[in-house]
């Protein structure tokens, strides 16, 4: 048998050569052929809409929704698209309004870009006090017009605040704007939801006292040719008659009420009438603790005066020659002694900034320029704990250095300021040496820590109209928010047997 094979004629007939040289050259004339059809087949393609080269089927998947729905133009999105992904793209940019019919997905998108009373965390309502408590002091005249508020649509074109040193203590002001925008219909998603204005009393969580106190403090304090009371005491006497009237205020005591007397010396007549309610100011160092206390009160940053850095132009660690720096009245009254031997203690240092004199309008500049290249921005006690340094330096990116032992910080129960300020008590920084110590044993890999915590914070300090997420308003409406509900554990209690008429 191997043999025999081995006998066979190893090449095949030339006839089986010729035909294996047919086919070899029929494949290859096909194959250009096809290769020539393909090419201009997608030229055109190109040249033509997606739509007309629509898949079935997609079509198909099309053809599913509701005859009329805009949506049933085909999407331009591959077949194999996941259908989540393809519903979220439709509605963004074109449909804005809610459509009948459409899926339940879509309905609750539009219902969860509604601030209304069910979804804010917060119920507000704002008492219709004449003019003259808020922004009749700044030059609106709401005599003679229907409106008992100025139109807030249009944010260039609302009353100004006075510039320099009282804006620090605007804080009335910008709540109050913030609370009567909300009962514009805003584009959704166009203004933060914590707070929301109800119209009807019986809904509110909380009802706001818009009285400018500050500014009232600020411009109406002194006593006027022919005056008996300065006019700052004169408003002050009237908002507590007005609220006394009020079966809101009588009802829990004024418990829920809010007022915003954030310059320590503003409602100096009428704090003590009004101390049931909850208090937003800047610190306790001018209240007696039954007047003031954290348990019912808010604190609430001082508007900033120097320029917010943006994160892209925050100088780092190795661009701030300046190890410390502070500015501020050196001399001052008693809880300020410390001011006056950290002094002593720094003057002589080379990189340390230590400068007399209180921020004034050209001085916003300098201290700006110094804050930002300073490493630590120290935050001295002064007459009052707190001071506006505090969050000039947090706006510049300046870690800053509290030497300050009774300091109440804003929204604290949700910020750990020792991520980005390092605290020293007054007892300590009196000490020879111990600050410039301190501060120069905190590496540059510690401190950039803090100055990139400082950068992710600083947009909680900023007062702004309209007020954004997470901006100062919206943090104070928050810390308002949070302390209601101990309030209203109290009203609750006291509410336990109305019904069967008893008193507790
Ligand atoms: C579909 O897309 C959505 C939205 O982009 C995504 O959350 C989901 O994980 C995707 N599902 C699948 C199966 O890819
Ligand atoms: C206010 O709300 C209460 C409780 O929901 C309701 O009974 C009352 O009718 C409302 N008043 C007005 C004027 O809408």
């Amino acid at each position: 048998m191997v043999a025999e094979r081995k006998m066979q004629p190893p090449l095949p007939p030339p006839e089986h050569h010729r035909r294996v040289l047919r086919f070899v050259v029929f494949l290859a004339v096909s194959l250009l052929a096809f290769s020539c059809w393909a090419l201009v087949n997608s030229r055109i393609n190109v040249a033509l809409p997606d739509s007309a080269v629509l898949t079935p089927a997609l079509t198909a998947q099309g053809d599913r929704r509701p005859a009329g729905d805009p949506a049933s133009i085909p999407p331009a999105v591959p077949a194999s698209g996941n259908a989540t992904a393809r519903a979220v793209k439709l509605s963004d940019p074109v449909i804005r309004e809610p459509l009948a019919g459409e899926g339940e997905g879509e309905g609750e998108r539009e219902r969860s870009k509604r601030c209304d009373a069910g979804s804010a965390a917060l119920r507000v309502y704002v008492y219709d006090l004449p003019a003259e408590f808020h922004f009749g002091m700044l030059g609106w005249d709401g005599k003679g017009k229907a409106a008992a508020w100025p139109d807030v649509r249009d944010a260039g074109a609302v009353p100004h605040y006075p510039g320099g040193l009282n804006l620090q203590h605007s804080v009335a002001y910008w709540l109050t704007l913030d609370i009567l925008s909300s009962a514009l219909a805003l584009p959704p998603g166009g203004r933060p939801c914590v707070a929301v204005r109800v119209a009807n009393a019986s809904l509110a969580d909380v009802f706001f006292v818009p009285f400018f106190a500050s500014l009232s403090y600020n411009r109406h304090s002194k006593l006027r040719r022919g005056e008996r009371a300065s006019r700052n005491r004169v408003l002050q006497a009237e908002l507590v008659k007005y609220l006394m009237r009020k079966e809101e205020w009588r009802r829990w005591g004024g418990k829920n009420h809010l007022v915003v007397p954030h310059h320590p010396n503003s409602m100096m007549e009428a704090r003590k009438k009004l101390s049931a309610a909850m208090f937003v100011l800047s610190d306790f160092g001018r209240y007696s603790p039954d007047v003031a206390n954290l348990k019912k009160d808010v604190i609430a940053p001082y508007m900033h005066v120097v320029r917010s850095l943006g994160d892209a132009d925050s100088p780092a660690f190795d661009q701030r020659p300046v190890l410390a720096y502070f500015q501020g009245a050196i001399h001052r009254k008693a809880g300020g002694k410390v001011r006056q031997r950290l002094y002593q203690l720094l003057k002589d240092e080379h990189d340390v900034h230590f400068t007399y004199g209180s921020v004034r309008q050209n001085g916003i500049r300098r201290a700006t320029a110094g804050m930002s290249t300073s490493k630590f921005c120290l935050n001295i006690a002064g007459d009052t704990p707190s001071s506006n340094r505090l969050f000039d330096a947090i706006v510049s990116h300046c870690v800053p250095v509290i030497v300050s032992d009774d300091i109440e910080l804003p929204f604290e129960d949700v910020l750990d300021y020792s991520e980005f300020c390092v605290f020293v008590r007054a007892a300590d920084a009196a000490k020879k040496g111990f600050l410039l110590r301190l501060l120069r044993g905190i590496s540059r890999d510690e401190w950039t820590k803090m100055w990139m915590r400082l950068k992710e914070v600083a947009h909680h300090f900023e007062f702004q109209y309209p007020s954004r997420s997470g901006d100062a308003v919206q943090m104070i409406w928050g810390a308002v928010a949070r302390k209601m509900h101990s309030v209203q554990l109290q009203i609750h209690k006291r509410g336990r047997y109305q019904r069967t008429g008893s008193e507790s």
